[in-house]
């Protein structure tokens, strides 16, 4: 049978579950492909530590660029991670003609439409299905199942870190410094964590999907982000009290209009829906459409093994497509017009602590109503404090409505406040 070689770019985690596959199931892999992946040339960083692995024929190098430059690669897989020098590699592989497979949320993030159409430009092709949800066959779904409808929102569990210390949080009634560290120590937190728990990863994964299933890209930089580094335990444990699990909600929607807004931000999510009991590092995503209606997928969404699942299938998918043209890509971008805060409807969770003003409840409710925020219920909790459900109204009506509750001479401090979400 002939053969395809590849260059493999990082040989840790992902690229090491994938030499594996490619090396201990080449037959296999051959017999789907039409032709057989053969591993040709591999760089990492540091040539001279033992990897454990026989690497069969394969040239392992120190220099990326003599991975590209191999005459006998066809086909490069980038898992090194980061944008610099990962970019320009995949810049340099597309522009000699050689197809791309890449497990990087941050360059296909960054760079996913200029990288794409540079790939159609040079008769090369790029794959990412392996940088949103690792194994979850999500980028497959979007860029082939549901090609014939009109996609109206994306709700996502995509960062396994940060549901990690959420669930903890909840489980152990642990603030969130101490799930941060727990997360560390079992290896599901990395040293600096702020890519995770500051909302950037998920705000990755959310561009590369809605990019692919809104047909409008937007930068990582616009997109409405709120991390978890300030839920408090005590809202976790209150929440959970009343049936909500917070989680770290990726959402992208499209308007009539075509309007788009994507947001990531700390979230309750209420009894029934879908995302109510993701929890741990489980991922999922739900996708809302015009004929296919609801339809989710969910599981692990990191580790080596379910994203070399990812890149082989693509490697697989890659060899079969070679000599098509580049029509599978995703399509052009079109300047996204974003939804903005009079448009994008939110339902609300805020808690407060009372001060000694009599009737200081009552006053806060009706400050609410009276700057248009509905109630849907109020709660009262020991200590003066108070926890109200507000109903579904205009994110800026919102922001108003809480910037002047700080204001109000009922209320001693505003202690949290959480978008929420129901069935
Ligand atoms: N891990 C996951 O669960 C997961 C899931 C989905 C997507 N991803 C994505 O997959 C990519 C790889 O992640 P990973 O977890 O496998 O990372 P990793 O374990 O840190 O491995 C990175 C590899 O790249 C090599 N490398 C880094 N910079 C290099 C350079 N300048 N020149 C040559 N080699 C270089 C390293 O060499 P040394 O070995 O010599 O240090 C290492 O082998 C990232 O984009 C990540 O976001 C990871």
């Amino acid at each position: 049978m002939e053969s395809v070689g590849v260059g493999l770019l990082g040989l840790g985690t992902v690229g090491t579950a994938v030499a594996r596959r490619l090396i201990g199931e080449w037959e296999l892999l051959g017999e789907r492909a039409g032709a057989t992946p053969v591993l040709r040339c591999i760089a990492v960083r540091d040539v001279a530590r033992s990897r454990g692995i026989d690497l069969k024929n394969a040239r392992l190098v120190g220099d990326p660029h003599a991975v590209l430059a191999d005459p006998a690669v066809a086909i490069v897989v980038e898992a090194m991670g980061g944008t610099d020098p990962a970019t320009a590699l995949i810049e340099s592989a597309l522009r000699a003609g050689k197809t791309v497979v890449t497990a990087n949320k941050a360059v296909i993030a960054a760079s996913g439409p200029h990288l794409s159409a540079l790939a159609a430009e040079h008769g090369a092709h790029l794959y990412f299905e392996a940088s949103v949800g690792a194994g979850l066959p999500i980028v497959g779904l979007l860029r082939g199942s549901l090609l014939g409808d009109r996609i109206t929102a994306l709700d996502c569990v995509i960062n396994g870190t940060t549901n990690v210390i959420l669930t903890q949080m909840r489980g152990a009634g642990v603030s969130f410094e101490r799930a941060l560290e727990d997360a560390q120590r079992r290896g599901f937190a990395e040293a600096d964590p702020s890519l995770d728990i500051d909302g950037w990863d998920a705000v990755h994964k959310l561009v590369i999907l809605a990019w692919l299933a809104l047909g409008g890209y937007l930068p990582p930089e616009q997109v409405d982000r709120v991390g978890i580094r300030d839920v408090a335990g005590n809202d976790v444990a209150a929440l959970a009290e009343l049936g909500y699990r917070v989680r770290l909600l990726a959402h992208a929607e499209r308007a009539g209009n075509g309007a788009i807004h994507l947001r990531v931000r700390p979230t309750a999510v209420g009894t029934g829906h879908l995302l109510h009991d993701v929890d741990d590092a489980d991922n999922a995503v739900i996708i809302s459409s015009d004929l296919a209606g609801t339809v989710m997928l969910r599981g692990l969404g990191a580790g080596g093994a379910s994203t070399a699942s990812a890149v082989v299938s693509d490697l697989v998918t890659a060899i079969r497509e070679r000599g098509l043209p580049s029509t599978v890509n995703a399509a052009m971008p079109r300047e996204p017009i974003l939804l903005g805060d009079e448009d994008v409807e939110v339902a609300g969770y805020v808690h407060v602590r009372l001060s000694t003003e009599a009737d200081a409840r009552a006053l806060v409710l009706q400050a609410l109503e009276d700057r248009g925020l509905p109630v849907d219920a109020a709660v009262d909790l020991s200590g003066s404090e108070l926890i109200v459900l507000t109903g579904m109204a205009p994110r800026a009506v919102h922001d108003r409505a809480l910037e002047t509750l700080d204001t109000l001479t009922s209320v001693d401090q505003i202690l949290g406040a959480l978008d929420r979400v129901e069935a």
